[in-house]
């Protein structure tokens, strides 16, 4: 059979993360997160740029080296041979992020490298090689990057189930404070992220998975399910 491509967009909080990895390990595909690469990429201009030079961050941008693992066990994100697995995820770069993503020069180069790093994982090199596919997660790859994948899914999950999650994930707790604490980093990023992509409603030909009332397990099966359908 030949490599298949799985795009998975959806809002914050939703659990693309964790469940496009689940997927990509059940079905023995790789892992792309493009979140993490605007991450790192927000990593890198506050280190090497103005964040409020978009002229100095596109460039910045341009000669970024970063190398993404695509491993869904193991994902890695490395800059300049440095790992910032850990860096990306920080309150600081959480904040930031958006204003990066928001630059549509900084928008098309990493297009350009999700497509490329997508056709290597799904072309004759991998056919090749023996590769199966991947999936790609993130806010655009059902639309921009990777319209033409095999398999669209829009993952999304109410308010309520987003708040909870990304306030375990972030503070071990989903108490009133907590939650308080994770509104900006959810509700505020995803307003000024659908100024610029659209995973808020599905496009034509994606299927929408709620996971609002499915627990983890349930959710990967939801997505094999419709995987299984379309493959
Ligand atoms: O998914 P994650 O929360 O790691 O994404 C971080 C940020 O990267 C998002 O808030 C958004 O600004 C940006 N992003 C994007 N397009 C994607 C993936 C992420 O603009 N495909």
């Amino acid at each position: 059979t030949s490599p298949v491509v799985i795009a998975i967009d959806g809002p914050s909080g939703s659990g693309k993360s964790s469940v496009s990895k689940a997927v990509a390990a059940r079905l023995g595909l790789a892992y792309l997160d493009t979140g993490a690469m605007y991450r790192a990429a927000t990593v890198w201009s506050m280190e090497t740029a103005d964040l409020a030079d978009a002229a100095a961050v596109t460039a910045a941008v341009g000669v970024m080296p970063l190398v993404m693992g695509l491993d869904p066990e193991a994902p890695g994100v490395e800059l300049d041979g440095r790992d910032v697995a850990e860096v990306i995820r920080t309150t600081e770069v959480t904040t930031n992020v958006s204003k990066v993503a928001s630059n549509l020069d900084v928008r098309a180069e990493l297009k350009r490298l999700q497509r490329a790093i997508i056709d290597q994982e799904s072309g004759p090199a991998a056919v090749q090689s023996g590769g199966r596919g991947i999936v790609a997660e993130g806010r655009d790859i059902t639309t921009v990057v990777a319209p033409d994948a095999d398999v669209r899914v829009l993952l999304i999950a109410s308010e309520e189930a987003r708040l909870r999650r990304r306030s375990l994930e972030v503070h071990g707790a989903a108490d009133a404070s907590a939650v308080e604490a994770t509104k900006d980093q959810v509700l505020r990023r995803d307003q000024d992220d659908a100024k610029v992509t659209q995973f808020l409603v599905a496009a034509d030909g994606v299927v929408t998975v709620d996971s609002s009332d499915l627990d983890f397990e349930q959710t990967v099966d939801a997505v094999l399910a419709v995987v299984a359908q379309v493959t």
